[in-house]
């Protein structure tokens, strides 16, 4: 990668998911201290990123200035910097903003700038207005570049999220007009079809996730209430096994125990994190069932074994689904025993997970 950002997956949380646009300065504060007292920021997550509906207007020199929200984006910065963790915005390329409020066209430079100055260490850009423009690959493609262009000419290690659903094919281009992480799908919503639909169907592009660049199958619903404690596991466990970018979407003020035990579990954030950068794949199906692999540093393999029915399965995972000759020890990542014996059949419950961290010696 041309910069060291994103070297793996970046972790945080952003504001859209469970505040939509009814977010302030005080809010997003709120947030940045919760994520230290619930020790999430020490589990990872760092980027405290502002969604949509933060944004003003433009005064007489076209400087874009917040709203009423957010008095002083410079001394939220400041604020969320002090807590160790790091602040994101949000802008499109067009005239205006998905939920309407004023974009980049025509100020992408004097953008970048104006970020740079108050101190923010990623921008989502989403593709929204302009359609009329931004209707082949090719104006997509130099608009993205554009903006990827203007952060890196500010000076200011910026992450840069590229956000148009996965269309124009952004994932084999999303790299090469600077970015660190590209949306492959349509928005998320808080129920177990769209997030399985996402997680399981529309995020296949692995080769192309690596090291400072990753497939974006859009931010964690986890701690919304929209499904169950097993469905919530399944999720997360999708989205480390695609290596793909946790963003948190909940008001973690409200954190309960069992989100907080799903979103800080040590070992499967490092399957999320792991340096190889591969993203895991489906590599056998048998009705309900479905094993993914990962490989990791150091031969290691990261299992998971996903029930999407709703019956349980009992299934037996083989080496081969490993790609290894023998399977010598397995840790189970979400159960209370450290190690199962992989000869022996593993239960999945309905919409449920088990993840496996194998090696052969
Ligand atoms: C789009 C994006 C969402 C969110 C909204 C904001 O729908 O996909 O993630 O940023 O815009 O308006």
């Amino acid at each position: 990668p041309p910069d060291n950002l994103a070297r793996t997956p970046p972790m945080g949380w952003s504001s859209w998911n469970k505040f939509a646009e009814r977010i302030d300065d005080r809010t997003i504060r709120a947030i940045a201290d919760a994520m230290v007292a619930t020790g999430l920021r020490d589990a990872g997550y760092t980027y405290v990123n502002i969604d949509d509906g933060w944004q003003g207007t433009r005064d007489a020199a076209g400087v874009l200035h917040p709203n009423a929200k957010f008095p002083d984006m410079k001394a939220l910065a400041d604020y969320v910097h002090a807590k160790g963790l790091k602040l994101g915005i949000y802008s499109s390329p067009g005239p205006r903003t998905c939920a309407g409020y004023e974009g980049s066209y025509g100020h992408v430079q004097q953008d970048a700038r104006t970020f740079a100055e108050w101190g923010v260490d990623y921008l989502k850009y989403d593709l929204c207005s302009g359609e009329w423009f931004y209707d082949t690959a090719d104006t997509v493609k130099r608009t993205y570049y554009e903006m990827g262009a203007a952060l890196r000419a500010t000076g200011r290690q910026i992450i840069y999220s590229l956000c148009q659903y996965g269309r124009f094919d952004v994932a084999s281009w999303g790299r090469s007009v600077g970015g660190h992480l590209w949306r492959t799908t349509g928005d998320i919503t808080d129920d177990y079809k769209t997030m399985a639909d996402i997680g399981f169907v529309r995020n296949p592009k692995f080769p192309h996730a690596g090291p400072g660049g990753w497939n974006d199958p859009d931010m964690l619903e986890i701690g919304n209430g929209g499904m169950s404690d097993d469905e919530y596991r399944t999720h997360i466990t999708l989205w480390a096994m695609q290596a793909a970018p946790l963003i948190m979407g909940h008001d973690v003020r409200l954190t309960s125990p069992g989100a907080k035990a799903l979103l800080q579990n040590r070992a499967v954030i490092a399957i999320d994190q792991d340096h190889r950068g591969l993203q895991g794949r489906v590599i056998r199906e048998d009705g309900d069932l479905a094993i993914w692999r990962k490989d990791l540093v150091g031969g290691e393999v990261a299992l998971a074994m996903f029930n999407r029915g709703t019956q349980p399965i009992t299934a037996v995972v083989h080496p081969e689904d490993a790609g290894l000759s023998s399977i010598a020890t397995a840790y189970d990542l979400w159960g209370e025993a450290a190690v199962t014996r992989t000869t022996d059949p593993i239960t999945v419950v309905p919409h449920g997970v088990v993840l496996l961290r194998v090696r052969d010696q």
